[in-house]
């Protein structure tokens, strides 16, 4: 057993809890109580709280959208942005009323946000009424302190100061029947001046290559057509470790698998992103052409200041190689807009990447300063206002090239995996394409899940609309 996961003994100790809980839940409800599990941030916060799901459906308990009508709420947090930090402390008062009506209820909080003890002091100083607070690192001893808060009278606290384990063999209540995440490594090494996530997250430790490919079987063969392998840096995947495997290795083994599925990965650090990587997704017939390399800024002052450990050269080498192996590769990005310091110039070198690149969606954020990070010592002389309008720039610049992109895809069929309902209008499903676009058509609910041939007719700005062709086998 790798020493950064969980022991078996201490498995075996947690599902004792389980036990416990489920017994005391079975005294209190004469039904099984329900539960409502809202998650904030990455995927890797999903991944967390579909394991979560799995555990408190063994205690006992169902699940519901209704807050209303829940017994137990629990929000998984973020701490990667201000915004997002703000969004939990608004929704976590306006759940004041809802206890007030029904005592009983229990309120619980986890995640990156509940990792900082800055954060902790806030909540317990300002919402005595949340009965539980626990940390990333202790999400293996959940039943513990569910069994804590269900059967002592105190707030329960938790967030060991370690660096995290991996936590194996734990049920996974999986939100979605067709597309699925499976964690291939958890933690940062990085350390990105302006990101929180290596001190809310701990260090890097990767799954046994073993156990990630038994899972993708299992996920195969319980039907599921689309796998994100997760990672903050999935391209350090098996450093420091005795696996002999490295990413590249990992997606080639689960390629190798039978099955009509297709494989996706986030997130790629272009520092440890190799050609040996892209050659691997070229030749792979199930991995997706399609690659999220955040390139965060343009110029390479503003990189060195971010810590990225690469240049705006070497990032557009990457991207030109991958456009050769993979003429048709769809490339996404994160970029962030007014690092401390940055100036005009410094922008606009931003903004010429972008037009080089011609990416298929950015996700696009204003700096946010984060408590504790180096760049929350650095100067930051530039103004709101500015910073706003930078960022306005940019989405205006990437909005166009998008609607260039789009226009593309007019008139061809593409494979789209049909993942539901559209969000944007009921009356049309959505689907994904191999790059990645969203693509939503009419069509019969039974597509759902299905692998199907959309011809896009209607280019729209982010998204495309489509007519549906026909199912296809799988
Ligand atoms: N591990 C991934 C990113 C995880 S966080 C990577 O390195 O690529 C997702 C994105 O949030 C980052 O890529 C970055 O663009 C953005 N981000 C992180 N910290 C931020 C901050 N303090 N302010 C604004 N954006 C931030
Ligand atoms: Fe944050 Fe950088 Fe790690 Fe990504 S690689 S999670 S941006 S520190
Ligand atoms: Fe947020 Fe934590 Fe993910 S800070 S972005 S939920 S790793």
């Amino acid at each position: 057993m790798n020493k950064t996961t969980v022991s078996e003994e201490e498995r075996l100790f947690q599902h004792q809890f389980t036990l416990k809980v489920q017994s005391i839940l079975s005294a209190r409800y004469d039904k099984r109580p329900l539960a409502f599990v809202h998650t904030y941030g990455c995927q890797g916060n999903v991944a967390d709280s579909e394991r979560i799901k799995g555990m408190l459906y063994e205690m006992g308990y169902d699940f519901t959208d209704d807050i209303g009508q829940a017994d137990f709420v629990l929000y998984n947090t973020c701490a990667v942005r201000e915004h997002a930090e703000d969004r939990v402390f608004g929704n976590v008062g306006a759940l004041k009323p809802y206890k007030k009506d029904k005592p009983s209820m229990k309120i619980a909080l986890c995640g990156c946000m509940m990792q900082q003890q800055h954060i902790r002091d806030k909540m317990y100083k300002s919402y005595p009424f949340v009965d539980l607070v626990f940390g990333t690192h202790a999400i293996y001893k959940f039943p513990q302190l569910m069994f804590e808060m269900l059967s002592g009278g105190k707030r329960v606290y938790f967030a060991p100061d370690d660096n995290g384990l991996i936590m194996e063999d734990v049920p996974v209540f999986r939100d979605k029947d067709s597309k699925a995440w499976l964690p291939i490594m958890y933690g940062c090494n990085n350390f990105c001046t302006y990101c929180i996530v290596p001190y809310v997250r701990g260090r890097e430790r990767s799954r046994e290559p073993e156990r990630i490919i038994n899972e993708a079987k299992e996920l195969i063969s319980q039907g599921y057509k689309d796998i994100t392998l997760l990672g903050q840096n999935v391209n350090s995947y098996g450093k420091n470790t005795d696996f002999n495997i490295d990413f590249a290795d990992l997606i080639k083994e689960i390629n190798s698998l039978e099955g009509d599925f297709i494989i996706r990965f986030m997130t790629s650090h272009p520092k440890d992103c190799t050609k040996k990587l892209l050659d691997t997704m070229a030749s792979c017939d199930k991995v997706a052409k399609h690659i999220h390399l955040p390139f965060q800024s343009g110029n390479d002052r503003i990189l060195k200041q971010m810590n990225r450990h690469y240049t705006r050269e070497k990032y557009l080498e990457l991207i030109n190689y991958a456009k050769k192996v993979m003429p048709d590769i769809s490339i996404t990005s994160d970029v962030i807009v007014g690092f401390p310091g940055e100036t005009t110039e410094e922008f606009n070198d931003t903004l010429s990447l972008i037009k080089e690149v011609e990416f298929t969606s950015l996700f696009t954020f204003i700096y946010s300063k984060r408590e504790g990070t180096p760049a929350s010592l650095m100067d930051d002389p530039i103004s709101k206002e500015e910073k706003s309008r930078r960022f306005k720039e940019l989405c205006d610049l990437q909005e166009q090239i998008a609607a260039k992109r789009t226009a593309k895809m007019n008139g061809k069929t593409y494979r789209v995996l049909c993942e539901g309902i559209s969000r944007n209008d009921s009356s049309l499903l959505s689907g994904r394409t191999d790059g990645n676009v969203i693509i939503e058509f009419k069509g019969d609910n039974s597509l759902i899940g299905k692998y199907v041939n959309v011809k896009v007719t209607q280019p729209l700005n982010w998204i495309v609309r489509g007519e549906f062709i026909n199912v296809l086998n799988g």
